[in-house]
């Protein structure tokens, strides 16, 4: 069965130092497993910095989102070397190729693709493509909350909620400021319902959420499902 890991790139990338200790122990965990997975890892920091420095350069958005991307890519390779016998040697550069790896490989690993989206949004697409119900995405966030926990203290984590319910929190953030971002993007959100795909959410600090998670148990983040 195929799972897939929208992985942040602020677990493999905290403060611009790649997280070596997470890398491995995530590559352990992804051996010890018997499912097959399909991996999108995020820009984190790096991307930030590119992208905003492209930007002070005169570049317009397209040309961030280009920038970003190959951050996207970079953490992917870094991530790949840790996987090494289980994975093909390179980044999957888009879906089709993704989707023909996996046929033949127990891991495949993709960055971003194309301007304008978020590895959220890729990571679904990858679900859909490899036809993979259950996607687990790790961040800085350790689940869903039903306010932002960063402006409201009293904000509660939810375990479990609906396609529905997670849409309506998506596109209220929707309305937030800029730099507030709801945990998953609003097209993703917006996708997983469309195909159903059991989504976890668990933060990359706790090696034993993300592992139950992957095998579709009970952890301490959120299930959509
Ligand atoms: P991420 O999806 O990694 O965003 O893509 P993020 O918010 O930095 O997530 P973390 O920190 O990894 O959890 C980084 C940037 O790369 C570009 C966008 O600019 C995005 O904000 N990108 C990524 C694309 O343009 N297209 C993609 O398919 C993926």
């Amino acid at each position: 069965m195929h799972v897939v890991l929208s992985i942040g790139g602020s677990a493999v990338v905290p403060d611009g130092k790649p997280n070596i200790k997470f890398l491995k122990e995530l590559a352990s965990a992804i051996r010890a497993s018997k499912n097959d997975f399909g991996i999108v890892v995020g820009g984190g920091p790096p991307a930030r910095t590119y992208a905003g420095a492209v930007r002070e350069l005169g570049a317009g958005e397209f040309d961030a989102d280009q920038i970003a991307i190959m951050s996207t890519k970079q953490n992917a390779k870094l991530l790949l070397a840790a996987l090494k016998g289980i994975a093909p040697a390179d980044v999957a550069h888009g879906f089709e190729k993704a989707r023909e790896l996996a046929a033949r490989h127990k891991v495949v690993v993709m960055g971003g693709t194309i301007p304008g989206i978020t590895t959220d949004t890729d990571s679904v697409l990858l679900a859909e493509a490899i036809g993979a119900k259950r996607l687990v995405n790790v961040s800085n966030v350790t689940g869903i909350y039903d306010s932002d926990p960063k402006k409201n203290p009293g904000a509660k984590k939810i375990d479990t909620l609906g396609y529905d319910a997670l849409i309506s929190l998506a596109m209220a953030s929707d309305k937030r400021v800029a730099g507030t971002n709801f945990v998953f993007d609003l097209l993703a959100c917006k996708l997983i319902a469309r195909s159903k795909i059991e989504t976890h959410f668990v933060g990359w600090k706790s090696m034993d959420d993300l592992k139950a998670a992957m095998e579709g148990k009970r952890h301490g983040g959120t299930v959509v499902r």
